[in-house]
């Protein structure tokens, strides 16, 4: 993001009356989103703890002795005591070092062998110790989920999984399983994504455009954006749309003076077509 647009954005987000703020280190903004709290914070419009920061640890930082320097190293970034929620973020491991992306000299990832289960042990000992309040994961699928949630001598399960969710990708199945096992869902790409072709599947078609979620927001007098985040949050999926865009970070939080019928909820839930926008084919 361009210098400065982060900070402005959560300062707007913060007095539009948000307190979820979905972050990452590898987002490479955590100095503005804490600069923003922190003035915040300073101004008297919010204390820390009405703030709900999520912080995330990267791929290649999954070997256990790695965790809590990264997780303080977000930390001091931020300039905050502690994050709200610490997660894994996806659940492959690269070779660790300073490439984000680690490449062989034919342009392949260069991935490394961890263990999941220890690198969860990590995330335990940060919760531990007061720097996470909470841990969870990212990107994870029932199998990897069952993996943590079986591990002999878990200490604390996942609270959360952030996977992409939104009326064309709606995950039944993952969000029944995670229902049964108390594990919220955080839907990321609830918009249906910038569409960037770098990253994202645009075969799919653009969400927002789709004509039943115009046609219910018209019948509410709100827009297909607001009608995609408010089926979201009816199914108890937590949303985390992103904008830089100060109109559109206000419109996204005006979700909650309607509701949708549950004729409307079953339409949107049939939108689904099974296909994500993040592919993370790497
Ligand atoms: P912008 O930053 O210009 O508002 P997602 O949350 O699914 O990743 O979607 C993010 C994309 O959706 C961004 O490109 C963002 O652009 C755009 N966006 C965010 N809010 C809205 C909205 N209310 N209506 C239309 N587009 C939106």
């Amino acid at each position: 993001t361009p210098k400065g647009s982060c900070l402005e954005s959560v300062k707007i987000a913060i007095d539009t009356g948000y307190r979820h703020i979905d972050g990452a280190f590898v987002y490479y903004n955590e100095h503005e989103v804490g600069q923003a709290i922190r003035e915040k914070i300073a101004e008297g419009r919010i204390k820390r703890e009405d703030i709900f920061y999520c912080g995330k640890l990267w791929n290649t930082c999954h070997p256990p002795e790695l965790v809590r320097p990264t997780l303080e190293k977000t930390l001091k970034i931020l300039q905050l005591d502690y994050v709200d929620l610490y997660i894994i973020e996806l659940p492959m491991a690269f070779k660790p070092g300073d490439a984000i992306y680690p490449k062989d000299e034919n342009g392949k990832i260069i991935y490394h062998e961890t263990d999941l289960c220890a690198t969860w042990e990590a995330m335990e000992a940060c919760k531990d110790a007061g720097l996470a309040k909470s841990i969870g994961v990212s990107n994870f699928n029932r199998r990897q989920l069952e993996m943590i949630l079986n591990k002999p001598g878990l200490k604390y399960k996942p609270v959360s999984n952030q996977v992409e969710c939104h009326p064309y990708f709606t995950q039944p199945k993952l969000l029944e399983f995670c229902r049964q096992h108390d594990i919220v869902i955080v839907g990321y790409s609830p918009l249906g994504t910038s569409r960037d072709e770098t990253w994202v599947n645009v075969s799919s078609p653009p969400l927002l455009k789709d004509p039943v979620l115009n046609a219910i927001g018209k019948k509410y007098k709100k827009t297909a954006a607001q009608v995609a985040l408010r089926f979201s949050v009816q199914r108890g999926v937590v949303v985390i749309p992103k904008s830089f865009n100060p109109q559109r970070i206000r419109e996204n939080f005006q979700i909650f003076d309607f509701s949708l019928t549950e004729k409307e909820m079953k339409e949107i839930e049939a939108l689904n077509k099974n296909v994500r926008y993040v592919e993370l084919l790497m």
